[in-house]
């Protein structure tokens, strides 16, 4: 049975779809089997790993509407990593599903029947909390938030948090967080420094000991179809993420994280806007 991650941040921009695509790639290198399912219309994460527009479908649409993953994954040029692209279709899928009973358990029903066959599962969400990302995380047993370090992202970390709670509450009582990544630090700039202060001592648990530093090979690397350890293995970024594979792997069994999560809340109301 896979362990099922949704990156979610209604903030668009904050490194969601570059972190799933590196994480899943530091994983597939240190020999995990990994599934990437696009449920962000945008196609970034297809664009990134280089999934050419004309081989986009069927993919997660599909997938919702009852395809079987046979139909719907495709390898990478990366071993032991396989992506459920997408296409523009998918917002579609934000409406149609409106009328549909059961509309928040399509993706988490749809994973039931491929879950076996991967080790990690990450689902890249789009910027919101609409029907697609509500069905990530109902699918999900962590939610791995990934955040720029800027003072906006406090006020928005707050409002994911709520609605991540609604959300164990009525639907999917096992999700966990699973971490908060800080993205694109930068350490001459003294905002971001004071942000990555702030958070670390709000949220001492769940934030990740690794940072991921602003690096222009990782923005460079999906021009060429390639997340950024197949661009350059050696740079600051590459290094990050392979980094956060390790500590993601090394962060234990689920029922530990849960109590993380719990320690966690008390930092949350201190500090909630
Ligand atoms: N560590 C980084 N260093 C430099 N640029 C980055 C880094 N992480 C992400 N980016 C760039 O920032 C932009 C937004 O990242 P993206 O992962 O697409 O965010 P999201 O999926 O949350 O919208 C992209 O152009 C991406 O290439
Ligand atoms: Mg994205």
């Amino acid at each position: 049975m896979a362990q099922i991650y949704s990156l979610a941040n209604q903030k668009g921009g904050v490194g969601k779809t570059t972190t799933a695509m590196n994480l899943a790639t530091a994983l597939a290198a240190i020999k995990k089997h990994v599934l990437v399912v696009d449920a962000d219309p945008q196609g970034n994460m297809s664009t990134g790993l280089g999934c050419l527009r004309k081989n986009r479908a069927p993919g997660t649409y599909e997938f919702l509407a009852g395809a079987s993953g046979a139909e719907c994954i495709q390898a990478t040029h990366i071993p032991l990593l396989d992506l459920m692209p997408t296409n523009e279709e998918l917002a579609g899928a934000e409406i149609e599903l409106v009328s549909i009973q059961g509309r928040e358990i399509k993706l988490k029903e749809a994973l039931a029947t491929i879950s076996d066959k991967y080790d990690f599962i990450f689902i890249d969400c789009p910027p919101s909390l609409g029907l697609l990302t509500l069905n990530a995380l109902v699918a999900s047993h962590f939610v791995l938030i990934p955040m720029q370090c800027e003072f906006y992202s406090l006020e928005g970390l707050s409002h994911l948090l709520r609605s991540l709670e609604r959300i164990q509450g009525q639907l999917n009582p096992d999700l966990a967080v699973g971490g908060i990544i800080l993205t694109m630090y930068d350490r001459r700039n003294k905002l971001s420094h004071r942000v990555l202060t702030e958070i670390r001592e709000h949220f001492p648990k769940v934030i990740f000991e690794t940072v991921i530093p602003r690096n222009v090979r990782v923005s460079e690397a999906p021009s060429f179809g390639k997340p950024v350890l197949l661009y350059d293995i050696g740079c600051s970024g590459s290094r990050a993420y392979m980094d956060l594979a390790r500590e993601l792997l090394s962060r234990g069994a689920p029922e530990e994280k849960k109590q993380v999560q719990r320690v966690d809340k008390e930092g949350e109301k201190k500090w909630a806007v």
